[in-house]
């Protein structure tokens, strides 16, 4: 099983930004990992609600950022947090319903969301940043 891994495609430039990144594909892969094992739902609520709070918390970051360092397109790229929290929730509610078993599920899931968002829309916030410099 081949779960998504960090690789430097994926590097914004801005080490605090890349390092909630990674870390995110930490929890996901922990959650992967709960499914692969066919741990219990009570395990696999607890891992999943990790990655929710930790979304959560990297958007709010990642906001504060774009904030900082007057990105133009902060709003637009805000709003798009808001339809993937809501995809975040959504995952769970695929596991819940059993709609999502295996850890393949969960990684084309999570290649969809936070892999298409970092490389396309969060690379621009951190070429952004770089031009400033
Ligand atoms: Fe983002």
């Amino acid at each position: 099983m081949h779960y998504p891994d960090w690789t430097t495609v994926l590097d914004i430039g801005d080490p605090v930004i890349d390092e909630q990144h990674k870390h995110l594909f930490a929890i996901a892969n922990d959650l992967m990992t709960a499914i692969g094992r066919d741990q219990g739902k009570a395990i696999l609520k607890d891992v999943f609600e990790r990655l929710k709070a930790y979304t959560r918390y990297h958007f709010k970051e990642e906001e504060t950022y774009m904030e900082r360092i007057g990105y133009p397109d902060r709003d637009a790229h805000a709003a798009e947090h808001v339809l993937l929290m809501m995809r975040v929730k959504t995952l769970w509610r695929l596991i819940e319903n059993g709609e999502i078993i295996t850890p393949q599920g969960v990684s084309l899931f999570v290649n969809d969301w936070i892999v298409e968002h970092i490389m396309h829309k969060d690379a621009l916030v951190g070429e952004y940043a770089k031009a400033r410099r």
